[in-house]
């Protein structure tokens, strides 16, 4: 063969490859709203970084024909490229090749790139759209997933891992985004559960629909799987690019800077009127971190999920941040299990990837029932308890209005290693609410008149931020327009924190 020949066979080569299952499955694919691995990943990356790798791999097995039955590339898409100019590694499933699903052969090229984004202390980003194992090669397919799950643990901490899940995702194929950082669902295309709605209906005779059952907004919403949700594929990888943003290349590293064109010294008078007097009526939180962040750019994570706490990533002077706040608008801003997991989960990805943490504070507590208890909100409270308290990044807290109780101490206070707390003037820093606190102290005893005193006084007494800044509990009680100028100060302050944690093989967390 000459080697214009060659040349030749190279090109063909690619273009079969690049054709993944052929054009009749493409047009498919695009007829059900979904979008390529190849298409989506053009998508995410910057223009033209895309190197592929493994573009010539093929399945081995030979059962049931397969021998006869050959794609270039086997079903997934993988290589690296860039976002915003730094090194990502991708791999996109491609449904269009047996359904996307997972072979031995296709699981070595995600397990190569899985090893190249540890020794290059690079993210992984996997774009998932598969029918699961490849039924066709049995356990050699389970052992990839194996392969790809035990990765998944050793890089955890490590890289960055997100996935995006853009199709089907069904059975123990669950597992591998499960453990990742976070997890993208697109509305009407993508779907996850351990068994879909036909296994359900005979071992428990329910009826639902797979997105009932396992939709988008099933895992945003009421799961907590999911941690975004986007409207379509191309949606979807603009919020990834987004979410890379924030963060930094692996555990070494500082989250990208930013250069800041909002004022850091700018002071928002609406600040000073948004908490309102009634201790019982509810604000909206979010208008106070949209007003104290950078251009007002907040990228919350879990939206529709546990919303009487907000978390999501925003900055402060151009430098990232994470940001846990109560919610007093839903729930009253009360801790349960949903939202003291939630906050957890992002505490620790935000502590293993040396994000500063600032807390907005207006919590009455933990929610009293016997769905709660019998939940173990023990347990699961002190999860948020421990994530907090384990954290070594700067902790920084702001005290809007309640800090009642055990609530009080877990929402990153002073005792626990936040390294300064500030309060609003209307902060009640306190054992529990006064009404509460006057019932208990002096049960049936008070006419309605001396009740009303009794609660006036112990407002008057506890209800403010005063008795815990007396006692150096808080550093500083600020007007809240200056919110913004006194994070900028104190992130400046703690951007040489360095603190870590008693040396240990690992903790225990109460999961
Ligand atoms: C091999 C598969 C496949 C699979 C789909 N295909 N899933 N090939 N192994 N797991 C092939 C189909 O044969 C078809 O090939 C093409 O992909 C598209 O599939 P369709 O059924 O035509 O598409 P659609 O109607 O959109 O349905 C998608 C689907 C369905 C819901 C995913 O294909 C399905 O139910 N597949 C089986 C899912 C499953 O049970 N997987 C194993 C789960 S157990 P042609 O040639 O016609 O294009 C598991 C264990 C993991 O994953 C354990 C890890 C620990």
């Amino acid at each position: 063969m000459s080697s214009d020949n060659k040349f030749e066979l190279l090109e063909e080569n690619c273009r079969l490859a690049e054709l993944g299952g052929g054009e009749d499955r493409i047009v498919k694919q695009h007829n059900a709203g979904r979008k390529t691995a190849r298409e989506r990943i053009v998508d995410l990356l910057d223009p033209n970084t895309f190197v592929e790798i493994d573009k010539f791999v093929t399945h081995r097995s030979t059962d049931f024909d397969m021998d006869k039955q050959k794609f270039l590339g086997d079903g997934v898409v993988s290589g690296y490229g860039k976002i915003d100019g730094r090194l990502m590694y991708v791999f996109a499933q491609d449904f269009t090749v047996f359904g996307g699903s997972l072979s031995r052969a296709n699981a070595d090229k995600i397990v190569k790139i899985m090893d190249l984004a540890m020794k290059m202390g690079a993210p992984v980003i996997g774009l998932n759209d598969s029918g699961g194992a490849r039924i066709q090669e049995g356990v050699e397919s389970l052992g990839g997933y194996a392969d790809i799950f035990y990765r998944n643990v050793m890089s955890s901490g490590v890289v960055p891992q997100i996935s995006a899940i853009l199709g089907p995702c069904a059975g123990g194929a669950v597992y591998s985004p499960a453990i990742t950082d976070f997890i993208m669902m697109v509305k009407n295309t993508s779907y996850m559960f351990v068994t879909g709605p036909d296994v359900i209906k005979t071992v428990t005779h329910e009826e639902v629909t797979k997105e009932d059952l396992g939709g988008a907004m099933t895992h945003n919403s009421k799961s907590g799987v999911a941690h975004l949700m986007a409207e379509n594929d191309e949606q979807a990888m603009m919020m990834l690019r987004e979410l890379m943003s924030f963060l930094p290349s692996n555990n070494m590293e500082d989250p990208p800077v930013k250069v800041c064109t909002d004022n850091q010294y700018r002071e928002e008078e609406d600040l000073d009127t948004i908490v309102p007097d009634d201790p019982n009526k509810p604000y909206d939180m979010h208008d106070i971190i949209t007003r104290v962040i950078d251009d007002r750019n907040f990228f919350e994570i879990q939206p529709y999920y546990a919303k009487n706490i907000i978390i999501g990533f925003a900055r402060l002077n151009g430098k990232p941040v994470g940001i846990v706040a109560n919610q007093p608008a839903i729930l009253a801003g009360v801790l349960d299990i949903d939202s003291s997991i939630k906050a957890a989960r992002f505490v620790r990805f935000c502590d293993a990837f040396n994000i500063p943490l600032i807390t907005f504070e207006d919590v009455p507590g933990f929610l009293p029932g016997t769905v709660q208890e019998f939940g173990g909100i023990i347990k699961h409270g002190a999860k948020l308890l421990y994530a907090f308290a384990e954290a070594t990044v700067p902790k920084i807290t702001v005290i809007t209005r309640k800090a009642y109780g055990g609530a009080y101490d877990v929402m990153s206070s002073k005792h626990i290693g936040a390294d300064i707390n500030y309060a609003f003037p209307t902060a009640e820093i306190a054992v529990m609410g006064p009404e509460g606190a006057v019932n208990i102290i002096y049960k049936n005893k008070l006419s309605d008149e001396q009740r009303k005193e009794a609660i006036d006084d112990y407002r008057k007494t506890f209800a403010s931020p005063y008795k815990a800044a007396a006692l150096g509990y808080i550093d500083e009680i600020i007007l809240p327009r200056q919110t913004r100028l006194k994070l900028i100060q104190a992130l400046e302050m703690t951007r040489t924190k360095s603190k870590s944690n008693p040396a240990k093989k690992h903790g225990n967390i109460p999961l």
